[in-house]
């Protein structure tokens, strides 16, 4: 992001990295991420209003241990290290760092100066989130404490003068109550941020620098209805209009009527102005996935296939000049192109299309953004609600919710009982905020409520990602007076952060009965219900 005011989050391989410049940005102001071996010139040309260490695995004073240069403290610009960062700014500038006696984890009691800038508006007695094996044992000159907890004396370090500060615990976990509110004032109190990063003039700003970029070329984007492709094709829409061609490939794997939903929004009678293709390649993928039945095998002939559709529809378009993709933010980061944090996993997009189009160059119009921050750029751009708060859908869609073998009939099975099952987890959550919000005198409109209120008073049991899956198992049942064996539905809900370990949600008991009555009463072929429990580790969320 180009002539954007700044604040760069310099990165030491810290688990929260992410959550560092989330924090910032919701305090509007937009903040990049950079592995802490960015040579300090760049770091210069940047021109940052501030600059942020984050936490990280090292020792600073053990050989080898991730460092940064330290000139970076004489620039002028405000710093604020975070556990590793402060203990490293500590040692650097000519503090003592040593190792506690035991780690220190988890909830801690802390006394603060509330007369620092850094910790204004905190109260005097509050609590943290502490992380860490070595400690700040002796501040470097010019530095003072500006807050303490029982083990460490300085738990907090400030030199006002040179604008450069330290917190050994982490204000960017929710676990730290008024952790905001010290990144808060870091980037608008002492960075002296103006905070005029939001949505709306992203959107403006984007559509511009979309516009000169491409002028009359053409621009060809894989929709794939997700959240992230969808606002891509939003934003790029409203930049160079019927220049932008979306190709859809319906395989069959969708919930139900979702690839209607996607064809009602971006299609002929949607609201966008593009050229939209949708191909139905249902029949296709079912042929190819015939007696299969090995998890690793669907995967690959899923993508393969979708390469393949895509080629196809790639060659009678012919050139263009740019294949859009809608990587976003944490792909960026994970990929190991932003930050420090190891490579988590390869961001699967598109599947490796860019070999199989014809085209000059990629454009990532949501390549700065967070996933909330792209949801939001989506309701400015008129998307519907059900599209851009949408779960996370794999790629291979249903054909790794099927256990075994994927057929038709299968498909129309699991489609059914997941569009119960999400039908009235949804309703009951809604119902649980309405009456929440109201507990606190606050109205949400049941037929068109405020979905950033709503999602505040959602119940704990709320899950974040949850779906119905197909068991390869059939059992005895009765119905009526009849016997049947027919197949065993499964529900799956987690809570989770980073969808890296996750917990089975607590679903109310009776919402789960309701659910389990509809789809042995409404999906035929269906006699049995069961509920997963599993954490992951050691389950994985998906099925296969
Ligand atoms: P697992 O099953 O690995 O899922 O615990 C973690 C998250 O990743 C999603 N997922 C996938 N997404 N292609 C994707 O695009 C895939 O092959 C795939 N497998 C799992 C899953 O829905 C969950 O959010």
């Amino acid at each position: 992001m180009q002539n954007q005011e700044k604040v760069i989050v310099i990165d030491f391989g810290g688990q929260y990295n992410q959550l560092v410049a989330r924090r910032v940005r919701e305090c509007n102001v937009y903040c990049e991420i950079f592995s802490y071996r960015t040579p300090i010139d760049e770091i210069k040309a940047m021109d940052p209003k501030g600059i942020i260490l984050t936490g990280g695995p090292s020792s600073c004073y053990e050989d080898g241990a991730a460092t940064c240069s330290p000139e970076l403290f004489k620039l002028g610009i405000p710093v604020l290290g975070l556990c590793y960062g402060a203990e490293l700014m500590d040692y650097v500038l000519g503090g003592n760092v040593e190792r506690t006696k035991e780690r220190e984890y988890g909830h801690t009691d802390i006394h603060i100066d509330t007369s620092s800038p850094l910790l204004k508006d905190v109260p005097e007695n509050t609590t943290c989130w502490m992380s860490h094996f070595d400690y700040i044992s002796v501040p470097a000159p010019g530095f003072k404490a500006i807050a303490t907890t029982r083990n460490c004396p300085y738990a907090a370090i400030a030199n006002d003068e040179e604008k450069l500060y330290g917190l050994q615990f982490h204000p960017e976990v929710l676990h730290t109550p008024y952790g905001t509110q010290m990144i808060h004032n870091f980037v608008r109190g002492i960075c002296g941020c103006a905070g005029d990063w939001e949505m709306g003039s992203f959107v403006d700003k984007t559509v511009g620098e979309l516009r000169e970029k491409i002028g009359d070329g053409k621009v060809l984007l894989a929709l794939s209805g997700g959240v992230d492709s969808s606002v891509a094709a939003g934003l790029l829409s409203r930049a160079v209009g019927k220049q932008l061609t979306c190709v859809f490939v319906d395989h069959g794997l969708l919930r139900k009527d979702e690839g209607d939903q996607v064809e009602g929004v971006f299609g002929e009678n949607g609201s966008f102005d593009l050229n939209f293709i949708r191909v139905n390649a249902q029949d296709r993928y079912y042929k190819k996935l015939a007696g299969v039945t090995e998890p690793e095998r669907k995967r690959k002939i899923i993508g393969e296939e979708f390469i393949r559709v895509f080629e196809e529809e790639a060659k009678k378009i012919g050139a263009v000049d740019f294949l859009a993709q809608g990587t976003i933010y944490p792909d960026v980061v994970e990929s190991g192109l932003g930050g420090e944090s190891a490579v988590i996993k390869s961001h699967h997009n598109v599947g490796g299309l860019p070999d199989f189009v014809d085209f000059k160059e990629i454009v990532e119009p949501l390549r700065y953004l967070f996933k909330d921050e792209v949801r939001e750029v989506g309701r400015k751009l008129g998307i519907p609600e059900y599209l851009v708060s949408r779960q996370p859908f794999p790629g291979p869609g249903l054909g790794i919710r099927i256990i075994g073998e994927v057929t038709g009939e299968k498909v129309k099975i699991v489609q059914d009982a997941d569009a119960i099952y999400r039908e009235e987890v949804d309703k009951a959550a809604k119902e649980a905020a309405i009456a929440s919000a109201a507990n606190d005198g606050i109205i949400i409109d049941a037929e068109n409520p405020d979905y950033k209120v709503m999602r505040k008073y959602y119940p704990a049991w709320m899950p974040d990602q949850y779906f119905a899956a197909l068991t390869n198992m059939r059992s005895v049942g009765v119905m009526g007076d009849e016997r049947t064996y027919d197949y065993a539905v499964a529900l799956r809900a987690v809570k989770t952060v980073d969808f890296m370990t996750a917990e089975s949600a607590q679903i109310p008991f009776d919402v789960l009965q309701t659910v389990m009555s509809r789809i042995i009463n409404e999906v035929r072929g269906v006699n049995r219900v069961f509920y997963d429990l599993t954490s992951k580790p050691p389950g994985t969320i998906e099925f296969e």
